[in-house]
């Protein structure tokens, strides 16, 4: 890999900012040399076309009208015509230049931004996870990355390559006369303010049509993760009028955000349109009057269409900037969310936990909560000894076991794990002295064998694998596929029932070997 590599990883955490135009700028880190190398490929582009018209007002003015030849007629007609093609090819080239940076800036950093998002994710706490449908995080991590990427790759560049188009043609119509420079830009500063007011209307309403549709791909994912109840049920028809509902909002919603672009767009061309014809009129009754010569007036007409025509865009962009801006404000709304810290504790233990276990009058409320779910429970585990928890559904039996590897914290009193309190531990040194087997088993779209050696951490053989697996019972029902350990589960694979599954997940909580296990329902 050569230096010139951009890093591969980026903390996105460092681009956050009130200010969302800044705070995009602070994402572009590694990619901004690219970038304004873009940009500025795009403005030797904009000015070779410029000097076409530049070279037309020549070939008017001094050579047709005036007769001065640059050699003979036949040379100098060559001459002229070499200056076009060269001049075309210099346009295309750097124009192409410029797309190519661009889209090389725009996968760049939303490949990073996926990279950050995927792992920033997975880092959150879980009472982040039990409260924010995973159908929004999906289509954050989707749809707003995505509208960033347009950004980059058509916004951005967009605004950098009009304002150098203004500024070139506006020199070189200044330069033609001034007069006619001045006269050409009178309705600028009135579209400025209405682009202003449309992007502020248009950000508003793409916000609300983004959550609507976070709505549908909530309501998306629920229905196909939830299909076999649907079908028990047989409410296919109530889920279809819930999705319809939602899908009729988001219409409304897009509705709503393309009048406000369809309006603008009608309504710009119009003013600069009329522009444009004033400065025509006006330029061709400063030809009649002799204040400007023919080669100008073409020159003019050919140029002044390049300068109305980046307004024009201009306005358009800032309108669809707002799209890039709204996602990017929602995208930090991820990224500034508190990680779990995993490794902080008070005291780093060498080696395993004894397992003794003391709770002292332990309470806990969920974050998101206001009842106890736990009150004042007091008890002592011995290590070695194995004890059983009952109670009604809804007493807190989950809730109390996922206390211990620090799952969530408790409210009030004490645990102790070997006499010291639990919230001195790292999580990540309890995690893997404490094993759990979750209420719902859930397995990964993989082979059982990576099923069961999930998250062991070292290289495990066959036997290992096994007798883990005959300890959990399971051992005869995967040597029965015709795959054996290799068969995959879930969608591409074999369907396990949903004994066999928790059995799979007993068995890769036992290869880990915890000091504590905990069957959960299991
Ligand atoms: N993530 C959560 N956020 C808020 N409240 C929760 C959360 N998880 C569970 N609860 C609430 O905490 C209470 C205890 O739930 P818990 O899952 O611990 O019960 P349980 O004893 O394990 O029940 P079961 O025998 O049905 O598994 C319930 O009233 C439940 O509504
Ligand atoms: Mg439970």
């Amino acid at each position: 890999m050569t230096t010139l590599e951009p890093a591969l990883t980026f903390d996105f955490r460092e681009a956050i900012h009130e200010n969302r135009l800044k705070g995009i700028w602070k994402m572009m880190v590694d990619y901004r040399l690219p970038y304004l190398a873009a940009t500025a490929a795009l403005a030797v582009s904009a000015l070779a076309k410029t000097f076409m018209y530049l070279l037309l007002r020549y070939f008017v003015d001094d050579v047709l009208t005036q007769g001065e030849y640059i050699g003979n007629i036949t040379q100098t007609f060559l001459w002229i015509a070499l200056g076009f093609v060269g001049l075309a090819a210099f346009e295309g080239g750097f124009s192409f230049l410029s797309g190519r940076l661009a889209a090389y800036t725009a996968e760049g950093i939303t490949r990073r931004l996926r990279d950050f998002l995927f792992d920033h994710i997975q880092r959150l706490s879980f009472s982040y996870h039990a409260t924010t449908p995973t159908g929004d995080l999906i289509e954050r991590v989707t749809s707003d990355v995505d509208a960033l990427r347009r950004f980059f790759s058509e916004q951005g560049i967009g605004m950098g390559r009009i304002v150098l188009l203004f500024v070139i043609n506006f020199i070189a119509i200044l330069n033609l006369n001034v007069k006619l420079g001045l006269i050409s830009v009178i309705v600028i500063p009135f579209m400025l303010l209405v682009s202003l007011w449309f992007f502020k209307k248009v950000t508003k309403r793409y916000e609300n049509y983004q959550a609507q549709e976070a709505v549908l791909s909530t309501t998306l994912q629920e229905n196909l993760t939830g299909v076999r109840v649907v079908k028990a049920f047989g409410r296919q028809e109530y889920e279809k009028s819930k999705f319809e509902k939602d899908n009729w909002n988001k219409y409304l919603k897009g509705k709503l955000l393309l009048f406000m672009h369809s309006l603008f767009w009608p309504l710009s061309d119009i003013v600069l349109g009329l522009q444009m014809l004033f400065g025509f009129v006006y330029a061709a009754t400063m030809a009649i009057n002799g204040e400007i010569t023919v080669g100008m007036y073409i020159a003019y007409v050919g140029l002044v269409v390049w300068l109305i025509w980046p307004i024009r865009n201009l306005g358009r962009i800032i309108v669809s900037a707002s799209t890039g801006m709204v996602s990017y404000g929602r995208l930090m709304e991820i990224v500034k969310q508190a990680r779990e810290p995993l490794f902080d504790g008070k005291v780093q233990p060498q080696g395993p936990v004894k397992g003794e276990l003391t709770f002292e009058k332990v309470s806990f409320i969920y974050s998101d909560g206001e009842k106890n779910v736990l009150k004042d429970v007091s008890f002592t585990v011995r290590p070695g000894q194995s004890i059983a928890l009952l109670g009604s559904t809804g007493s807190g039996k989950s809730s109390l076991v996922n206390l211990l590897p620090r799952f969530h914290e408790y409210t009030s009193g004490r645990i102790l794990l070997d006499g010291v309190e639990l919230t001195d531990y790292s999580r990540a040194y309890l995690r893997k002295q404490i094993g759990i087997v979750e209420q719902e088993p859930f397995l990964f779209s993989r082979s059982i064998r990576e099923n069961i050696t999930y998250g062991v951490g070292r290289d495990v053989s066959q036997e290992e694998v096994e007798r883990a697996a005959k300890a959990a019972a399971v051992h005869e029902v995967i040597m029965g596929f015709p795959d054996g350990y290799n068969t995959l589960v879930g969608e591409k694979g074999v369907t396990l029932s949903g004994g066999q599954k928790q059995r799979v997940t007993i068995a890769r909580t036992l290869l880990k070997n915890p000091r504590i296990l905990i069957l959960d329902d299991s």
